[in-house]
């Protein structure tokens, strides 16, 4: 199995580190464009090879895509990350174009990769990536709601003094303030979350995870990469170890929750094929009212890429 990891920024390399600790892969190919960066990322994660315990070949390239020729799975990382002040749909004109041309290199040597995308704003240049790619939904999509629901679920455990393995929980919607945590099917150890924490308490970690990625950037002064990174991993290892996982994964809709040619993210089962099965929730109005908000505010950065004609 070989997986490619393009650009070699933190969220890449923290990716092609996690998806090499794990062992997953014959090698994972590392490609950035600057001169004999992503070459240093990897030979120091391979360098970590003996102490990690694994042998997982991890090499770095400088814009090389035929080294990446027959990937099984692509993650997709370039572009630029946000800073303070920035929503992540302010990164559209730079990222768009990025997001486009390291696609139809990608699918140029490897017609067949499954391809992650995780470049912001995911959802639109997850539509980006399938527009270009022109291949089947189930094989071009974006990784937001493992990462999302990771935060969810981190705070909750912090709240509740638990282990973040016993929390299970979905959620909807676009990677942006307006993502749609579902308290309703959240689960401590098989326990209703409801059961456990207050409505209060559960509004302030819902709320904290909308704006989770921002609190990174105010923090770090640029987005995160070690929960970033490592949920695109988990991806990668349920496609390639056909895993079956049900993951929040963003996707094109074609009339799934009544809505139409929009990336949004989704309950799926991932596995080898890619996204084997999207999962329809029985939400209710609240719910359903607060996924079309989210949705319009996707629509309303598709609007501008649209008016950067590159399709
Ligand atoms: C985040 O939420 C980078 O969008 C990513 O941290």
């Amino acid at each position: 199995m070989k997986v490619s990891v393009i650009g070699a920024g933190s969220v890449g390399a923290t990716c092609a580190n996690v998806i090499a600790k794990k062992d997953i892969a014959h090698n994972v190919v590392l490609l950035d464009i600057k001169e004999n960066y992503a070459e240093g990322k990897a030979l120091d994660i391979w360098e970590s090879s003996a102490v990690n315990y694994y042998d997982t070949r991890v090499t770095g390239v400088t814009n090389d895509y035929t080294k990446t020729a027959n990937s099984n799975v692509v993650v997709i990382t370039s572009g630029l990350p946000r800073h303070p002040g920035m929503t992540r749909a302010d990164l559209i004109s730079t990222n768009a174009r990025i997001v486009k041309s390291v696609t139809e290199s990608v699918i140029e040597h490897s017609p067949d990769a499954i391809i992650i995308v995780v470049s912001n704003p995911l959802d639109v240049m997850t539509y980006t990536a399938y527009l270009t790619a022109k291949k089947p939904s189930t094989k071009v999509f974006g990784m937001a709601g493992v990462l999302d629901t990771a935060r969810f679920r981190a705070f909750i455990a912090t709240e509740l003094d638990c282990s973040p393995k016993d929390i299970q929980a979905i959620l909807l919607g676009g990677h942006g303030d307006q993502m749609v945590p579902l308290p309703r099917y959240t689960t401590v150890a098989g326990i209703p979350l409801t059961e456990l924490m207050d409505k209060e308490k559960i509004c302030e970690l819902v709320e904290r995870t909308k704006k989770g990625g921002g609190e990174i950037v105010n923090l770090l002064g640029t987005s995160g990469w070690y929960a970033p990174g490592s949920s695109a991993a988990q991806m990668v290892e349920a496609i390639l170890k056909h895993q079956r996982r049900i993951f929040s994964v963003c996707t094109m809709l074609d009339g799934e929750y009544g809505m139409n040619n929009i990336a949004l993210g989704v309950p799926v089962k991932l596995g080898q094929n890619g996204i084997e099965e999207i999962i329809e929730l029985d939400l209710n109005e609240d719910e359903m009212i607060l996924l079309k908000e989210s949705a319009d505010y996707v629509r309303s950065v598709m609007d501008e890429l649209d008016k950067m004609k590159l399709f």
